[in-house]
């Protein structure tokens, strides 16, 4: 008997061990001084504005140990993969990031991961600074709870493009860039062997993305929410057409960009070796690391057809339940919401700050550009990059995109659309 619950007090004892060294039962009471932020900003920009974000954080918590948790990949494709295994074993970052919206909830705030950080909107004054837009449509949870921070807003549909490469073969863009130009364009670049498009998709959202801006430019915002909310199909003919725009497009990437990342084909951009890129304006954030200036070395202008609308990629970071450093990762969230560290780390990232009481002059021809953009522009939550539905409908987008990106087949591709909008759930 008194063996027994001798054995028994041990694996009580053995359980509150493990479990207060994850944190849990003991919120609030921090086992030592460190912060484990976990992302997948790995690239010079990207890191570079982290690194803005962890100063700011330092600036009021200068002693705690900042735990850099980065796996590379842009658009987090490998992190989310790390991190779900990690959610799954009970072990936690302190706090990671994620895109809002529908990826937020399906991935973490679903299986029950996540507290709400409402409060916080509240305490800090957030609610009076962000546009009731983004609050209401992108950040409220379906049980009207709000579980992120966001760090900015990016935008996806803005074409880049190599200024005095350009200049060199005698091409001007002006304040808009039809299609019809654009193809003339990557027509006359061929011609002087020039790669139009630069292209990295050994990840494989970014030939997804020039498949997104293809369609958003040709069927424009209203349509485009039309097809996350099931009320036009994925298959019409609309679609389809620009499915095959988008393969014509491809005509004109780098014969390496099956073995190159995001970055490396902006970096490819900037040396001259193409032209265009498609990207979101994370791409800003290289061109700043790498010293190139707005309108002097690189350029942007609107995806074709795009004008009137912004697609949005936003980004923020969340408190785990269970978090080992929960006073810290709730600090970490409040500096990161504050006006200090979105002036600090926008400018950097190539995002718009969400707070509406920045100082305008503290950023650039770029992000002012944007910031009247999102002002004024239709708001579309990004297919590609997980905010317009759920996870499964993205792999969906990837495979689909990939896929056609060899054959060429449209009527698969839409197909394969319709049936993952159905297991979605975005079409009855
Ligand atoms: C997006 C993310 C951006 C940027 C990009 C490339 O998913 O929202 O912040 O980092 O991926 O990694």
């Amino acid at each position: 008997m008194f063996g027994k619950l001798r054995v028994l007090r041990l694996v009580v004892l053995v359980f509150v061990a493990i479990m207060a060294s994850r944190g849990y039962g003991v919120r609030g009471a921090q086992a030592d001084d460190k912060l484990e932020v976990f992302s997948y900003w790995t690239s010079g920009g990207e890191a570079a504005a982290l690194n803005a974000l962890f100063d700011s954080y330092k600036k009021v918590n200068a002693k705690t140990e900042i735990i850099n948790a980065v796996v590379a990949g842009g658009a987090g494709t490998n992190a989310q993969a790390v991190l779900q295994t990690r959610l799954q074993g009970k072990n936690p970052p302190d706090t990671w990031q994620s895109h809002p919206s529908a990826e937020l909830q399906g991935l973490y705030i679903d299986p029950g991961y996540l507290e709400p950080v409402t409060d916080l909107y509240k305490s800090e004054g957030w609610d009076k600074v962000l546009p009731k837009s983004l609050i209401g449509n992108l950040l409220t949870s379906k049980d009207g709870q709000i579980y992120t921070v966001l760090t900015g807003v990016h935008r996806y549909n803005s074409l880049w493009y190599n200024k005095k490469l350009l200049d060199s073969n005698g091409i001007t863009i002006g304040k808009t860039l039809s299609m019809t130009d654009f193809i003339a364009d990557s027509d006359k670049l061929k011609v002087a062997g020039v790669d139009a498009l630069c292209l990295g998709d050994k990840d494989i959202w970014t030939s997804g993305a020039v498949f997104e801006m293809t369609l958003l430019g040709a069927i424009g915002p209203d349509k485009f929410l039309d097809l996350y909310s099931g009320k036009l199909a994925f298959d019409d003919p609309s679609v389809k057409k620009a499915m095959d725009t988008y393969g014509k497009l491809l005509g004109y990437d780098n014969s390496d960009h099956a073995a190159l990342s995001w970055d490396q084909a902006v970096k490819k951009l900037i040396e001259g070796k193409c032209a265009f890129n498609v990207m979101g304006d994370w791409a800003y954030g290289e061109f700043v690391n790498a010293k190139q200036k707005d309108n002097v070395d690189f350029g942007w202008v609107n995806f074709p057809g795009t004008e009137g609308a912004f697609d949005i990629v936003a980004d923020g970071f969340v408190l785990p339940k269970g978090a080992l450093h929960r006073d810290n990762a709730v600090t970490w969230l409040k500096v990161i919401g504050s006006k200090d560290a979105q002036e600090a780390f926008n400018p950097l990232k190539g995002s718009i700050p969400v707070r509406s009481d920045v100082d305008r002059t503290k950023f650039g021809p770029y992000h002012n550009w944007s910031l009247d953009s999102f002002a004024k522009d239709t708001l579309v939550p990004s297919g590609i990059q997980g905010l317009a539905a759920p996870s499964s409908f993205t792999q969906a987008l990837y495979d689909g995109s990939t896929q056609f990106s060899v054959e060429k087949d449209s009527d698969a591709f839409a197909k394969a659309l319709v049936a993952a909008a159905k297991d979605a759930g975005i079409t009855k």
